[in-house]
C-alpha cells in the first residue's frame, strides 16, 4: 500500500510546509510539520477548524517526550511506557519549541506515539513532530478510511497515504497530566482501569466540557443527517413511527433487521470493540443515504462502551 518512495514523497511535502493525511490505529490523521507554524495553520484552513483549538503533536517514540514537553511528569513516563505506540494522548506542558499555532494558545500540549506502521516510518523519516488532528472537516466524522480523507478534504491536503482502514476506529483515550492530578478527557480504547492500574491513581473523568477540547465540545463528530439513540426496547416503536409520518430512516442496530421494516438498516457487530472500528465508516454510509433520521440503537453501558457511547452522545447533539 505505501512503500518507500511514498514516505519520501510526504517528507518532502512536509518539509516545505504542505499537508500530508497518514493512517494511525484511531483514525487518519491531518499532518503538518509541528514545529512550523505556517504549516500548522494550513491545517485549520483545511478543516474549516477555529484558531485556538488545540491540535495533538505526533512523534516517532516516547523518546521524543523531551523535546516537546517542558517538564516530562513521571505520570507521563509511566503511561508511555506502558501504552505507547498506542492510542493515547497525554497533555504536558509544552516545551518552547512548540508553536501556540499547535497549542491554542495554552502553555500544554497533547503528545502521542501512534501505533500504525505507516505513521511511524513516516515520523522516523520526517525526524520530527507532526501536529495533526482528525482528517476531516470541523465537527464531522473522523475518517477511518483513506477514501473518506479524499472525499472530505480534496485538493486541500497534498497527499493521502493509504494504510487501509483503521484498526481501532475512534480517537485516542486523552488524559491530561498538567494539573496535580489525572484527568480524563476524552474516554477512547484505553480505558480509566488500564491508566488507573498503570498509574496506581484515580482517573475521573473531567466533566465540564471545555474550550480547550473541541473533541469534548457537545456538538461534534456528527453526520449531516439528524442522529438520534434510542433505548433497545424502543427502538421499533421509533422507526415505525418516523416511517409512519413519512420519513425515510436509518437504523444502527446489534440487532438483525426485522423483516418487513422500511427502513436501511445497518447491523453493528455485538463486540465494543468491534462496533468501535466498523462505527465512522457505518455511518457515513448512513448518512449518505440522505434520509430524513439516523436512529442508533443505544449501546450498553460499562467502561468498555464509553468512548462509544461519547461519540454517539456528542453526534446527536442538535448542532
Ligand atoms: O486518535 C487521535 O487522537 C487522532 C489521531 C489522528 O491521532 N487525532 C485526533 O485529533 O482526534 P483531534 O484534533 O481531532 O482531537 C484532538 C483532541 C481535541 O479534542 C483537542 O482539543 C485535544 O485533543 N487537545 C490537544 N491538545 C490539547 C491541549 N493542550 N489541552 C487540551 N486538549 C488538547
Ligand atoms: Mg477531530
Amino acid at each position: 500500500m505505501v512503500g518507500a518512495a511514498d514516505i519520501e514523497r510526504a517528507v518532502a511535502i512536509l518539509a516545505r510546509g504542505g499537508l500530508v493525511a497518514f493512517p494511525t490505529e484511531t483514525v487518519y490523521g491531518l499532518g503538518a510539520d509541528a514545529e512550523n507554524p505556517d504549516a500548522v495553520r494550513r491545517i485549520f484552513a483545511a478543516k474549516g477548524r477555529p484558531a485556538g483549538h488545540p491540535v495533538i503533536v505526533h512523534m516517532a517514540e516516547a523518546a521524543w517526550l523531551a523535546r516537546y514537553a517542558s517538564r516530562v511528569p513521571p505520570a507521563a513516563e509511566i503511561l508511555a511506557a506502558r501504552f505507547w505506540p498506542g492510542p493515547l494522548t497525554l497533555i504536558v506542558p509544552r516545551a518552547a519549541r512548540v508553536p501556540l499555532e499547535v497549542t491554542g494558545g495554552q502553555e500544554t500540549v497533547g503528545l502521542r506515539v501512534p501505533d500504525h506502521p505507516v505513521a511511524r516510518a513516516l515520523l522516523a523519516a520526517f525526524g520530527r513532530g507532526l501536529a495533526a488532528p482528525s482528517a476531516n472537516r470541523f465537527g464531522r466524522l473522523s475518517p477511518t478510511r483513506p477514501e473518506h480523507v479524499r472525499a472530505e478534504l480534496g485538493v486541500a491536503v497534498d497527499l493521502v497515504l493509504d494504510g487501509g482502514a483503521c484498526r481501532v476506529g475512534v480517537e485516542s483515550t486523552i488524559v491530561d497530566l498538567s494539573g496535580k492530578r489525572p484527568a480524563l478527557l476524552r474516554p477512547g480504547r484505553i480505558g480509566a482501569a488500564e491508566l488507573e492500574a498503570a498509574l496506581g491513581a484515580p482517573v475521573p473523568l473531567a466533566t465540564a466540557p471545555t474550550q480547550r477540547a473541541p473533541g469534548t465540545l457537545a456538538s461534534h463528530y456528527a453526520p449531516a443527517t439528524p442522529l438520534r439513540i434510542a433505548p433497545p426496547e424502543r427502538l421499533l416503536a421509533e422507526v415505525a413511527d418516523e416511517i409512519g409520518r413519512g420519513r425515510r430512516v436509518a437504523v444502527l442496530s446489534r440487532a438483525p433487521a426485522p423483516a418487513g421494516l422500511a427502513a436501511s438498516w445497518a447491523a453493528a457487530p455485538p463486540d465494543p470493540e468491534a462496533y468501535a472500528r466498523a462505527l465512522y465508516a457505518t455511518l457515513r454510509e448512513l448518512d449518505a443515504l440522505g434520509c430524513d433520521a439516523i436512529i442508533v440503537e443505544e449501546p450498553p453501558t460499562g467502561d468498555a462502551w464509553l468512548a462509544v457511547r461519547d461519540r454517539l452522545t456528542r453526534g446527536a447533539h442538535p448542532a
